[in-house]
């Protein structure tokens, strides 16, 4: 897994969003790193919290912002719906932080199994879910 770099192609169009989805793909990249320093796992877990953390205010506000712009209603709910379904891995990777599963044998590749999805995730949602939606907004 490579660092993601920011990339323009990344703008949703909304100055707010893009820059929380900047400081995300900071702490997401930090967490890369550590990974690939082969960083103590107990070492990792409190940044990886910090990470669901922000994702979750991240989602509050961008669905504050949502509620406001003037686009089809289905399209708001579909997207709050996207970000329900991802909250649910978040809680799962939290709730295995907590109970320290990750400290386990072949927990590495487990935890970086599971970040990987959360990375695409969360590059996928920005190309195609924020991005159009905020274009569509008139
Ligand atoms: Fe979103």
């Amino acid at each position: 897994m490579d660092k993601i770099e920011w990339s323009d192609i990344m703008n949703t169009g909304n100055v707010e969003v893009d820059q929380q989805h900047k400081q995300l793909l900071d702490i997401i990249n930090k967490i890369q790193e550590s990974i690939h320093n082969e960083t103590q796992i107990y070492e990792i877990e409190p940044i990886v919290l910090i990470l669901i953390e922000h994702m979750q205010f991240h989602f509050n506000t961008e669905e504050e912002i949502i509620k406001s712009l003037d686009i089809d209603e289905n399209i708001k709910e579909l997207h709050y719906k996207e970000h329900r379904e991802f909250e649910k891995h978040l809680n799962i990777l939290k709730h295995d932080i907590e109970n320290k599963e990750y400290r386990k044998v072949y927990a590495v590749e487990r935890f970086t199994e599971l970040f990987k999805y959360l990375i695409e995730w969360f590059v996928e949602h920005d190309l195609k879910s924020d991005k159009p939606m905020f274009l569509n907004d008139k």
